[in-house]
């Protein structure tokens, strides 16, 4: 992949349930970067994301609501879709691991091609199975002999499933991130993966029984078996730009710059992922970004405990550049974060309503009472400071740069009260709003990765010289 392009991926979601505010984060964040990319880098950008559609829970959800497979999914990813716009998420290809024309051809290519290293062999799988997981647990992962997860006692399963020789790659991918070669960001993740190699890799069961979930991916030669998520979902980054379908469009995007991700899928993208690109001898992707956990007063957001706070809800009630700033703002993408309706209120009335709505509003009717016609609006270069945080994805930092910017205006017209001097300097009172509405423009511009919507109103204001008729950001009480 040449410089000038960049290839960004969020994981792809399952499709058993609505999406919530940790997926909400996630996309918030790619949509920051690949936005920042493409304005300020001036990179050609693909954003991919997409839904990961056969697996069992799905199977089950569809169940549970009495309908066929593929009017659940239908339904669900077109939520997953009405969230994104309604986020303003510019998202490019939407993969769906159910599509037997773009999706089956990469991820059938691809087994064949592990296979034909020789990293596939069949054996007897005997195992802890937690149904609600879908997933093997060794002894030592239970807790007092349950699922970490779900705290039930697992079954014992005896499988015939093909394996992949992850265990034959340890050193080989050790070597890879060490070197930075295939970054991991921060780097507090880097050493937990490389702790977790350091203990070396087992092979990995790579099918199920075809029974277990119907609709996933046959295993080439053998249709008693389907694919595991392994070949199947993480062969999405690759087959959503044309791996086993245009081979044009995969040497133009493939390795990606980045793929985000949340800190429970690290292992998985950063052993078994890269471990199927080097037996295949493709290109490792340059970079994971891996995010924390959004929590709601220090705990996880649950039905039970009632801090669930919806997306949409929020969307509804404070617009969706208001989640925007909150989710870029206050949560760091390197750490667990927090959002309660509390802390999100006071977010939006002090720095939303109060600061930033509230200056746009003071210093655009100076200028629409007191300038004879716009400042002329020449596009400027995004700030260092920004483009420097947005290197190492700090995008607390870019955010907190902008609002320093935003008090600092605050602070100005504070002191200078240029309403009052042009009063009795006619002269110096226009140049003072002169430079307020400059200083804004430069605001509008920093602001248009993070929150584009209220980016472009603003400088269409700046272009009309008029004042907002309405607050950008009504104070809520
Ligand atoms: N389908 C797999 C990923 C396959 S990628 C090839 C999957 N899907 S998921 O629907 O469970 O979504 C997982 C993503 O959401 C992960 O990145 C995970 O970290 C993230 N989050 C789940 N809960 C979260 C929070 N509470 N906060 C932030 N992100 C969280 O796993």
């Amino acid at each position: 992949m040449s410089d000038k392009n960049f290839y960004i991926t969020s994981p792809i979601f399952y499709p058993n349930a609505n999406l919530h505010m940790g997926h909400a984060y996630t996309m918030t964040l790619c949509d920051a970067i690949a936005r920042h990319q493409k304005l300020v880098n001036k990179k050609e950008v693909l954003f991919l994301t997409g839904s990961d559609e056969n697996t069992g829970k799905v199977v089950k959800a569809a169940e549970d609501s009495d309908v066929s497979v593929d009017i659940f999914l239908e339904n669900i990813t077109s939520g997953f879709r009405n969230l994104y716009t309604a986020l303003g998420i510019d998202y490019d290809i939407f993969v769906r691991t159910t599509d037997k024309e773009d999706h089956w051809p990469g991820a059938i290519d691809m087994w064949q091609k592990l296979s034909a290293t020789g990293d596939i062999y069949k054996s007897k799988y005997v195992g802890l199975y937690c149904p609600q997981c879908e997933a093997f647990y060794t002894e030592k992962e239970l807790i007092e002999g349950k699922c970490p997860l779900h705290g039930i006692v697992p079954e014992t399963l005896e499988e015939e499933n093909y394996f992949f020789k992850l265990s034959k790659y340890t050193g080989e991918i050790k070597s890879r991130i060490l070197s930075d070669e295939l970054k991991i960001s921060p780097e507090t993740r880097k050493n937990e993966i490389l702790a977790l190699l350091d203990r070396g890799l087992e092979d990995v069961s790579f099918s199920r029984p075809a029974s277990t979930v119907p609709h996933a991916i046959p295993v080439p030669n053998d249709p008693d078996q389907v694919m595991y998520v392994w070949c199947d979902a993480l062969t999405s980054y690759i087959t959503g730009v044309g791996f086993g379908t245009d081979d044009a469009a995969f040497n133009k995007w493939w390795p990606a710059s980045v793929h985000v991700i949340g800190k429970d899928i690290l292992r998985f993208h950063a052993a078994i992922w890269p471990a199927m690109l080097l037996s295949a001898g493709l290109p490792l992707p340059k970079e994971l970004l891996v995010h924390g956990f959004i929590l709601s007063g220090g705990q996880k957001m649950s039905k039970s405990r009632g801090n669930v706070v919806d997306p949409l809800d929020l969307i509804t009630e404070y617009g969706a550049e208001a989640v925007r700033y909150y989710l870029l703002a206050k949560i760091s993408p390197f750490e667990d974060g927090d959002l309660t309706l509390e802390s999100f209120k006071n977010a939006y009335n002090g720095e939303l309503a109060n600061g930033l709505g509230n200056l746009v509003s003071r210093i655009l009717t100076m200028a629409e009472t007191y300038l004879d016609k716009p400042i002329a609006g020449a596009k400027l270069a995004n700030s260092e400071e920004i483009s420097r945080a947005m290197e190492t994805h700090e995008v607390q930092k870019a955010m907190g740069h902008i609002w320093n910017e935003i008090s600092g205006l605050d602070a100005y017209i504070q002191m200078n009260q240029p309403f009052k001097v042009i009063k009795v300097d006619p002269e110096q009172g226009k140049d003072q709003v002169l430079f307020l509405v400059k200083k804004l423009q430069e605001i509008s511009f920093m602001l248009e990765p993070f929150l584009p919507e209220t980016s472009l109103k603003i400088q269409q204001l700046i272009r009309e010289n008029k004042k907002p008729e309405t607050p950008l950001f009504v104070r809520k009480d």
